[in-house]
C-alpha cells in the first residue's frame, strides 16, 4: 500500500496592497497605520512580532520618503506584499528618482552625536534583505523584506489596534 504524507499547513496566500499617500507626516503616520491594519486582516495581528517589525520598517522608509524623497506635490506609495511560503515585502516610492541612498558600507557613518543617519541602519538590522529600485519610470523604491511569522485566522483572532 502507498503512503502519501499530506502536509496539514495550510500555504501563506499571496496578498498585496498599495496606497498613495501625501507626502507629509501624517501620510507616514498613516502608512504606518495602515500596514498594521493589512497586515492585521491578513492575519498577522496587531501584537505580534511580524506585525511590529513591519511597523517599524514602513515608519522608517516612509519617515525618509516625505524628507529625502519629498517633491512638493507628490505622493509616495506604500506597497506590500506577502510572497509565500512566508515573506512580507515592503515597498515605499518617492518621487526623487534622481536622489540615490548611501551604500551599505557607508551606513553608520554619521557622527555619534549627529541627529540623524540612523533609520536605515534600523532597516538593515531588522529586514532579511533590503535595497532600491528604478524600474518604475518616474519612481525610485526603497524596499526590504521579513521573513513573516505564522498567521491566525478565524476564531483565534482577537485583536485591536493599540492607541496612536
Ligand atoms: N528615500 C530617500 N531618498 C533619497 N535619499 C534618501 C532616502 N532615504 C534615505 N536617504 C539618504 O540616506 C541617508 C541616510 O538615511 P537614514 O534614514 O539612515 O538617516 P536620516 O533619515 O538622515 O536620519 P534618521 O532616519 O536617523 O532620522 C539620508 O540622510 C539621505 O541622504
Ligand atoms: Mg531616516
Amino acid at each position: 500500500m502507498n503512503h502519501q504524507t499530506v502536509s496539514t499547513e495550510l500555504p501563506v496566500p499571496t496578498h498585496r496592497f498599495t496606497v498613495r499617500l501625501s507626502a507629509t507626516r501624517r501620510g507616514a503616520r498613516l502608512a504606518r497605520r495602515l500596514a498594521t491594519q493589512q497586515l492585521d486582516a491578513w492575519g498577522w495581528p496587531y501584537d505580534s512580532d511580524s506585525s511590529r517589525t513591519a511597523a517599524l520598517l514602513v515608519a522608517e522608509l516612509a519617515a525618509n520618503a516625505i524628507t529625502h524623497g519629498r517633491v512638493p506635490g507628490r505622493d509616495f506609495r506604500l506597497g506590500l506584499t506577502v510572497v509565500p511560503p512566508g515573506t512580507l515585502r515592503v515597498e515605499v516610492s518617492d518621487a526623487r528618482r534622481d536622489r540615490g541612498l548611501p551604500v551599505p558600507a557607508d551606513l553608520g557613518s554619521a557622527p555619534l552625536d549627529s541627529d540623524g543617519g540612523r533609520g536605515l541602519l534600523l532597516v538593515d538590522a531588522l529586514a532579511a534583505d533590503w535595497g532600491t529600485s528604478h524600474s518604475d519610470p518616474v519612481l525610485k523604491t526603497v524596499w526590504c523584506s521579513i521573513a513573516l511569522g505564522p498567521s491566525v485566522t478565524g476564531a483565534r483572532r482577537v485583536t485591536s489596534p493599540p492607541p496612536s
